[in-house]
């Protein structure tokens, strides 16, 4: 069994390591297929989130087969199954909402608790989603990232003709591109990278694409955020239309500077959104089932596993949307 691992930020390796030799009644024992490099993996990789903790073995975006269940797991040898990137208590009171994405004690997989980048996992059945045997593993592999937007989304007043700018075209940006093209949305997109902005085109060729040096007076029904940038966030607000709406999926650290008399004068709706409930992640399989949803300018590339240096770098140059692992020639 090999396993990426974290000893500190920096210090990246593939190591054998022991498996688990008894599965707890509600286990299940999974051998991975897919493991998709998602920003926070280079966060973690950068040493940049403050509450990460190390040694970690990195990972949240997985895809693969159950080879084992325990007494109590629900799934069946041989079914490809998805994983949650974090944990939920089930027990406080947003859990009890159902709102397992905000849960007071949610662990992060790959981040403060050990991560799903190894060719064998032992992960409780709770945080598994079955994949729909139609679905290729190379779509598969986008629920997660795609989940994400699949409920920030729904967090607006969005159909057909709204107009929406996308405000960063990297993974999340695109998936975000996907959708609201699918839903027939008024679409423009920015970003400080041509090349991400000619990918969010191929999705479509009525949408525009503006640099966001090129703004002037443009305003839009709703703006998705999804660049993560300072620069970015803040130009995100000026860029809604009076009673529109701001969707914040950006997750940085630095303070950003909020322009309070615009939100207030305009009467702006700002909604944070933060992943999914399981619910989100069905839809999201939903329109992975459709044929005619159009994701393939998401995924960059897929390299073997004992490529996972080179993997990690090129995900880090900024230059590639989804960089995903194949695990299988691991095993
Ligand atoms: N809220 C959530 O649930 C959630 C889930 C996943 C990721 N995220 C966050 O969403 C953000 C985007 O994630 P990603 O994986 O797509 O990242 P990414 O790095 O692939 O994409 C970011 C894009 O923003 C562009 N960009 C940089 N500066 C810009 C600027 N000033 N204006 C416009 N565009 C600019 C970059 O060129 C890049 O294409 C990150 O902050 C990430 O942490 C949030
Ligand atoms: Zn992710
Ligand atoms: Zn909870």
């Amino acid at each position: 069994m090999f396993e990426l691992y974290l000893e500190k930020p920096e210090q990246l390796n593939l190591r054998e390591a022991a498996p688990v030799q008894t599965l707890k009644k509600n286990e299940t024992r999974v051998r991975l297929i897919y493991g998709g490099i998602c920003g926070s993996d280079l966060k973690v990789f950068r040493g940049t989130i403050p509450y990460a903790k190390y040694p970690c073995r990195p990972g949240h975006e997985i895809l693969g087969t159950v080879i084992e269940a325990g007494e109590m797991s629900p799934y069946k040898p041989g079914t490809r199954v998805i994983s949650f990137p974090n944990t939920y208590c089930g027990k406080c009171e947003f859990c009890l909402q159902g709102k397992t994405n905000i849960c007071s004690g949610k662990q992060s997989f790959g981040v403060t608790i050990n991560g799903l980048f190894a060719s064998e996992i032992v992960i409780d059945s709770e945080f598994l989603v079955p994949v729909p045997s139609e679905l290729a593993n190379e779509r598969v592999i986008l629920t997660e990232p795609f989940a994400v937007n699949v409920h920030a989304l729904k967090r607006a007043n969005i159909s057909k003709g709204t107009s929406v700018a996308v405000v960063g075209c990297g993974t999340e940006g695109l998936l975000s591109v996907a959708l609201l093209d699918y839903m027939g949305a008024d679409i423009t997109v920015l970003d400080i990278n041509s090349d991400k902005m000619e990918k969010a085109r191929s999705f479509n060729k009525t949408i525009k694409s503006l640099h966001p040096e090129e703004v002037q007076d443009q305003v839009f029904d709703v703006v998705v955020e999804a660049a993560g940038v300072k620069d970015a966030i803040e130009q995100a607000f000026l860029l809604v239309k009076p009673g529109g709406a701001l969707i914040t999926l950006g997750i940085i650290n630095d303070a950003v500077s909020f322009p309070s008399l615009h939100v207030t004068r305009s009467e702006i709706t700002i909604y944070g959104s933060i992943i999914y409930t399981k619910k989100d992640f069905e839809e999201a399989l939903g329109f992975l089932k459709d044929p005619e949803f159009n994701v393939s300018p998401v995924l960059s590339k897929i390299v073997p596993l004992k490529d996972y240096k080179k993997a990690f770098e090129d995900a880090l140059t900024g230059n590639f949307t989804k960089i995903v692992l194949d695990f299988r020639d691991s095993q």
